[in-house]
C-alpha cells in the first residue's frame, strides 16, 4: 500500500538527552537553546527536549511560556504503588510532560523493554493523554528486507497490541508517533542510515499502522543524526521528524540544526 501524501502538516524534532546534564548544565542549555529557538508562528517545526527525570521539574520552569514540549525518556504503565524506581503516567503529567518516549533500544537492549511492556506503557499513556512516541527499529543482523520487516512488524504489534477498544484506538490515532531507530545507526561509533534506506522502512511503518490502526501515524527517525545529515531526512516528504540523541547535548549545535532544517524547504510548507 502506498501513501498520499498531500503536504508535510508537522516536522518534529526531538533532543533525547539521555543519561547527561546536571542542574547547572541544564540551566545552560535551556538558556541557550531558548535564544537560538524561536518558532514563527507559521512554522510547522515542533520541538521537544526528554530530560532526565532529575530536571524535568527545572525544565518545566524554564521551558515555561515557551513552544518547546516537555517530554519523558520512559514511563512505568501503572499510576501508583510498589515500584522502586519508576515514574507513573501522572507524576510526568503532573511535571508538565506532554510526551513520552518509549521502547528506546538502549532500553530494550538493557532488559528493561520488551514489546510487551511496550504495549502496557503505549495503553496507560494514551489513558493520560500522553503522546507516546514508540521507537522501534531492526539490530544489525536483522539489516534485510525480510528481517527488518518481520522485526518492524513484531514490535509495533507488541506496541498496540492492548489498543483494543474504540476509545484507545481513537487516542491512538491522534496521540501516537513512532520513531524509526535502528540499532545499529545510534550511539558512538555509528553511522546513520541512508534517508532512502529510511523512506523504505517509514513506508512499512506507516503501512503497518494503517493495517492496525487505519491511519499513517506519523514517524520520526533517529540514529546518529547531525548538522551535516538532518536536511537531508528533512527533505523527505515520509520522514516526519527526527530523534536526535548526542548531536543535541549541545545547545547552539541543536540550534543549528534546527536552523538548517527550517531552511530546507519541505520543513515550513504547511
Ligand atoms: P544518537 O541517538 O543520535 O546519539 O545516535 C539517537 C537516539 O538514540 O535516539
Amino acid at each position: 500500500m502506498t501513501q498520499k501524501t498531500e503536504r508535510k502538516p508537522v516536522f518534529w524534532i526531538g533532543a533525547n538527552w539521555k543519561m547527561t546534564k546536571t542542574r547547572s548544565e541544564a540551566e545552560a542549555y535551556l538558556s541557550a537553546l531558548l535564544g537560538a529557538y524561536r518558532r514563527s508562528a507559521e512554522s510547522n517545526l515542533r520541538l521537544f527536549v526528554a530530560p532526565p527525570y532529575t530536571l524535568l521539574a527545572q525544565a518545566r520552569a524554564h521551558l515555561a511560556g515557551s513552544d518547546v514540549i516537555l517530554a519523558a525518556q520512559d514511563v512505568h504503565h501503572l499510576d501508583y504503588g510498589s515500584a522502586t524506581g519508576s515514574i507513573s503516567p501522572p507524576m510526568l503529567t503532573d511535571q508538565g510532560v506532554s510526551l513520552v518516549i518509549l521502547g528506546h533500544s538502549e532500553r530494550r537492549a538493557s532488559k528493561l523493554d520488551d514489546d510487551e511492556s511496550v504495549g502496557r506503557k503505549v495503553k496507560s499513556a494514551l489513558e493520560h493523554q500522553l503522546t507516546a512516541l514508540i521507537c522501534v527499529g531492526e539490530n544489525k543482523n536483522e539489516r534485510d528486507d525480510v528481517n527488518a520487516e518481520i522485526c518492524l512488524r513484531r514490535q509495533i504489534k507488541g506496541a498496540l497490541s492492548l489498543i483494543t477498544n474504540e476509545k484507545l484506538r481513537d487516542e491512538a490515532q491522534k496521540r501516537l508517533l513512532f520513531a524509526y531507530e535502528p540499532v545499529w545507526a545510534i550511539g558512538d561509533g555509528a553511522t546513520p542510515a541512508e534517508p532512502d534506506y529510511v523512506a523504505k522502512r517509514h513506508q512499512l511503518i506507516k503501512n503497518l499502522t494503517r493495517e492496525y490502526l487505519g491511519v499513517f501515524s506519523p514517524c520520526l527517525y533517529g540514529g546518529s543524526v547531525n548538522f551535516n545529515n538532518c536536511h537531508h531526512f528533512a527533505r523527505h516528504e515520509l520522514i516526519n521528524g527526527l530523534l536526535i540523541g548526542r548531536a543535541s547535548w549541545d545547545a547552539s549545535a541543536l540550534g543549528a540544526i534546527i536552523e538548517r532544517i527550517r531552511a530546507s524547504s519541505c520543513s515550513e510548507q504547511s
